[in-house]
């Protein structure tokens, strides 16, 4: 790894709420630090980056000639199509436009989150900016989707480090996921599942099941139809995920969670 030249790295942000970075830079193992400054070159990123204005626009066509066909192009977020892109302007200039022209010249594209894998909360119905996710875009690039809202710290380095690591892109699944995180559903994995095998369920938030710690299914726990590490890789380094807190999951990391009678939908 010391002797790899570092992989350009560009950081671009749609229609999203910056969250996917938060979770990122709180990346224990292994620490963000050590990935931005070791292992990727991040050459630009609009929401850390120093830079501004014509100088930091300027990094994005000397990356896209210098490091053609060989730099990441990171997404977060997603275009709006509607009204020819003009729910997000960046730059001056359609977000859309930027995604694609920088697009071109990319080795792969990381779809951050479950705004850029599948549209999430803005692509709900009725949909008003016509947001999209980047793979309806972008057909012609390996699209890597790392969903979650946000999608786990370690699991977003854990992506780039094996990019790093072994000069080549993960092993997806059919929806374009990279499968060494997202073959399980939360409820495989999940340390409430004996209670769910016995029968043993919370049916109101503060009854005696809520305090024995029993299966959320009843609650409206989506861990069943849920693909992502939260049950394994956990979150805060490791210490613990929604459900080990007392709420069920809401499958934050699946397609059309805000039109497919979600958690939130049923209160
Ligand atoms: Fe924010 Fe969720 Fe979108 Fe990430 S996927 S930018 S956390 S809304
Ligand atoms: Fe499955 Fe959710 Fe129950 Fe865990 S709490 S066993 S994920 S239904
Ligand atoms: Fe999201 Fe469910 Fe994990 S809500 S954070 S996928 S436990």
């Amino acid at each position: 790894l010391e002797t790899n030249e570092r992989v350009p790295v560009i950081w671009m942000h749609g229609l999203e709420c910056t969250c996917c970075s938060e979770s990122f830079i709180r990346s224990a193992h292994p620490l963000v630090k050590d990935v931005v400054l070791s292992m990727i070159s991040l050459d630009y990123d609009d929401t850390i980056m120093a830079a501004a204005g014509y100088q930091a626009e300027a990094i994005l066509e000397e990356t896209r000639e210098k490091y053609k066909g060989k730099y990441i192009l990171a997404v977060e977020g997603n275009p709006p199509l509607n009204e020819d892109g003009m729910f997000c302007i960046d730059g001056g200039r359609p977000f859309v436009e930027k995604l694609k022209w920088m697009a071109e010249g990319a080795l792969a594209i990381i779809a951050w989150g479950t705004c850029a894998s599948w549209g999430c909360v803005q692509a709900a119905k009725p949909n008003p900016t016509g947001a999209t996710p980047i793979d309806k875009v972008i057909r012609d690039k390996p699209i890597i989707k790392v969903p979650g809202c946000p999608p786990i710290a370690e699991v977003m380095t854990g992506v780039i480090t094996f990019i790093t690591t072994f000069g080549k892109l993960p092993e997806l699944d059919r929806q374009g996921r990279p499968k060494m995180f997202y073959s399980q559903r939360i409820h495989d994995k999940c340390y409430r599942r004996p209670h769910f095998d016995a029968g043993q369920f919370v049916e109101e938030w503060d009854d005696e099941g809520a305090r024995k710690g029993y299966c959320l299914y009843k609650m409206g726990c989506k861990g069943p139809t849920t693909y992502n590490a939260c049950s394994t890789v956990r979150w805060n380094g490791g210490v613990s995920f929604p459900i080990q807190s007392g709420h069920g999951c809401i499958g934050c990391s699946e397609d059309g969670i805000w039109d497919k009678d979600s958690f939130y939908s049923r209160l």
